[in-house]
């Protein structure tokens, strides 16, 4: 790569997921420092988000820079037919560094391998959303104290879920077990059980939610993706597949916590929320510091 972008999780080696992991702590503890002046980050979001764009916006606000950028294709150039190529062509030249989210696996490759500035990968159709993975790794360090052989609970839509593709890439320098638990129709696909083969990950997979997630230390819930399917009577049979209710919780490990990337829809009943296992809203809000550290880091390496 030409520059120092973010497409993949798989483009950040151990020591660079805990140093951004290091960095974030840093941010946590002073987020207001003047240290983008004079920057321009554009935030392209060819796909609807609330966390994800608000938060790296917030970001660079916070650090002192100024955000470009639109959050619905409709009202870009794109709506005209203007290519990726040249919408980043002519960003470039305006921004350091650009945010984007796209419904296409492999846009943010491409966009990075055309780009003279940096690419963050915000999220690439079900390919990849790192830096939602590296929010994940930080919420998982500092409730649990390590990264290191922990028990995973992946549920919910496993063949669309881009978060939980990310993950397993992820954890694999941490010697994880996971258990994958998504009915037959959202299975985890074979590319990333063969990954784990290949990592000695082990992993087992459920079809049922209850009773299956007592020896975990982290259930990572997740919606399914109406987005994703070509067949909506396939969604509308999967919809509500699961959801997990504050009285499932009761055999389950005391320091177990409950991560999910948001959106929920019905994944997660409301009298989980106020569960001290429940762990979501403060994991979207440690994106924030993780976000300043990502830009901290491609601006500056
Ligand atoms: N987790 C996540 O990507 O949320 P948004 O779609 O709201 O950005």
């Amino acid at each position: 790569m030409k520059n120092k972008s973010l497409v993949s999780i798989s483009d950040y080696s151990k020591e660079e997921i805990l140093s951004i992991l290091e960095s974030a702590a840093g941010f946590e503890a002073q987020p207001n420092r003047k240290i983008l002046d004079g920057k321009v980050i554009a935030t392209l979001f060819f796909e609807p988000s609330t966390r994800t764009r608000l938060s790296f916006e917030t970001a660079v606000i916070r650090l002192g820079g100024s955000v470009i950028g639109f959050s619905d294709a409709a009202t870009s150039s794109s709506s005209k037919g203007e290519t990726l190529n040249d919408t980043i062509r002519m960003v470039s030249s305006y921004a350091d560094a650009i945010v984007m989210r796209h419904p296409l696996e492999g846009a943010a490759r491409y966009a990075a391998e055309v780009s003279p500035v940096p690419i963050i990968n915000a999220g690439d159709g079900a390919n990849q959303h790192p830096s939602q993975t590296l929010l994940d790794l930080y919420s998982i360090l500092k409730t649990q104290g390590t990264l290191e052989h922990l028990n995973i609970c992946l549920v919910g839509d496993l063949k669309y879920g881009r978060t939980v593709h990310s993950l397993i890439m992820a954890m694999s320098h941490f010697h994880p077990t996971f258990k994958f638990i998504a009915p037959d129709e959202l299975k985890m696909p074979d590319e990333y059980k063969i990954f784990c083969r290949k990592h000695d990950i082990p992993f087992t997979e459920a079809t049922e939610l209850h009773d299956n997630f007592n020896d975990a230390d982290i259930l990572y819930m997740t919606r399914v993706q109406r987005e994703r399917f070509q067949d909506l009577m396939e969604y509308e049979r999967v919809k509500n597949v699961y959801t997990l209710k504050n009285e499932m919780l009761e055999s389950s490990k005391p320091h177990l916590k409950i991560l999910h990337p948001l959106p929920r829809v019905n994944e997660i009943a409301p009298d989980v929320d106020g569960n001290e296992k429940a762990y979501y809203f403060r994991q979207a809000q440690n994106g924030l510091y993780i976000r300043q550290a990502i830009i901290n880091n491609v601006l500056n390496n």
